[in-house]
């Protein structure tokens, strides 16, 4: 999940003299917080600078980052706002809209690390960028866009479609700048029942993941809350499912059998116990998944401003003194 961000104190440094916008999108601030967490811990791969929500800037939607969040100002509720949405141009390197800015940093970065660490791109999934845009700003219930897919199925339709073809010759296009894999964030698909999901959520993952399949590169899938979802989640393609803590992932392994990966799913609060709790935390983590060569340790979800940095020490201690 997140590597970088306001837990580092060399991130807060830069950010206090740049705008978050500015940091992912001029390529030599974005390249250089990518790189911070990297340097710090030696993680086995590095995820680029960046965020979900600049494409849908790139499409057209006016995206702001406040204090509380990303907010679009003109929300998209109606059907000349889908069709308003263009094809990008991924290479442009225009100020705040431009995703030439991620393809660029993965350059960069695929160049500076050494072979044997992964670099890693991402997208938002249709569902998830689909809720930011009909919602509009941050939100955790997502009422706005789950009264639509009733409302108007067939307006929710046209925007995931016109979504998920940019999303997938996105990620191609991130592959092709240097990333081995990529992860697609599903973070809200989790607010869905099972129908439902099949209907607008997986479909749509799908399409993405097969053009990326297309690459070669490998694919890892994050849901927020998905545990009722898990059989479905397999159906989409990934790679790799990513999970949040409220799955024991020994189970979902038994379920799921040894045919995909599973990475995460430590709680990310949990890193504020005391570093020798995160040891014991971690190792009992590792002790369930018994080796387990599908398996990707990692948090469940984004780590929180303000976690210790002696904490992720003690994961990534505990993680290499298994090795
Ligand atoms: O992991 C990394 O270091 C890569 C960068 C990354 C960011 N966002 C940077 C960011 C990644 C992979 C994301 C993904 C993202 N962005 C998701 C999917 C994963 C998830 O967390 O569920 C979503 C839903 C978003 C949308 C988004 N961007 C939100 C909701 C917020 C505000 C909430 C928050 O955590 O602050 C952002 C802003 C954002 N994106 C920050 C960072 C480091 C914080 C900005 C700051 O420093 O002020």
């Amino acid at each position: 999940m997140r590597q970088a961000g306001r837990y580092l104190p060399e991130y807060q440094k830069l950010r206090q003299k740049h705008t978050f916008v500015e940091m992912c999108t001029f390529p030599d601030l974005a390249v250089e917080v990518s790189l911070q967490p990297y340097r710090r811990f030696g993680f086995d791969a590095v995820i680029v600078f960046y965020d979900i929500l600049f494409l849908a800037a790139a499409m057209g939607a006016p995206l702001e980052f406040t204090d509380q969040g990303p907010v679009f100002r003109q929300p998209i509720r109606r059907r000349p706002e889908v069709e308003s949405l263009r094809q990008p141009d991924l290479e442009s390197l225009e100020p705040a809209v431009g995703t030439g800015a991620i393809l660029e940093s993965l350059r960069r970065i695929r160049a500076e690390v050494p072979d044997g660490t992964s670099v890693l791109g991402f997208a938002g999934a249709p569902f998830t960028v689909a809720s930011y845009l009909v919602e509009g700003s941050f939100q955790r219930s997502g009422d706005r866009i789950k009264r639509l897919l009733h409302e108007d199925p067939e307006l929710v339709h046209g925007l995931l479609e016109k979504l998920a073809s940019v999303t997938g010759e996105y990620l191609a296009a991130q592959v092709a700048a240097g990333a081995d894999a990529v992860q697609l964030f599903d973070t809200w698909a989790g607010l869905l029942g099972a129908a439902d999901f099949r209907e607008f959520a997986l479909p749509y993952q799908k399409a993405v993941l097969d053009r990326v399949a297309q690459t070669g590169a490998p694919t890892i899938l994050y849901v927020k809350g998905g545990a009722h979802l898990l059989g479905e989640l397999a159906k989409s393609g990934a790679s790799v499912l990513s999970l949040d803590w409220r799955q024991s992932l020994p189970e979902v392994r038994r379920t799921l059998g040894a045919g995909i990966g599973l990475q995460g799913n430590l709680d990310p609060a949990s890193l504020f116990a005391p570093p020798e709790t995160v040891k014991q935390k971690v190792a009992a983590l590792l002790d369930s998944m018994q080796r387990d060569p599908g398996y990707i340790l990692n948090l469940g979800h984004g780590i929180l401003p303000e976690t210790p940095l002696a904490s992720v020490e003690a994961l990534v201690e505990t993680v290499r003194n298994r090795e």
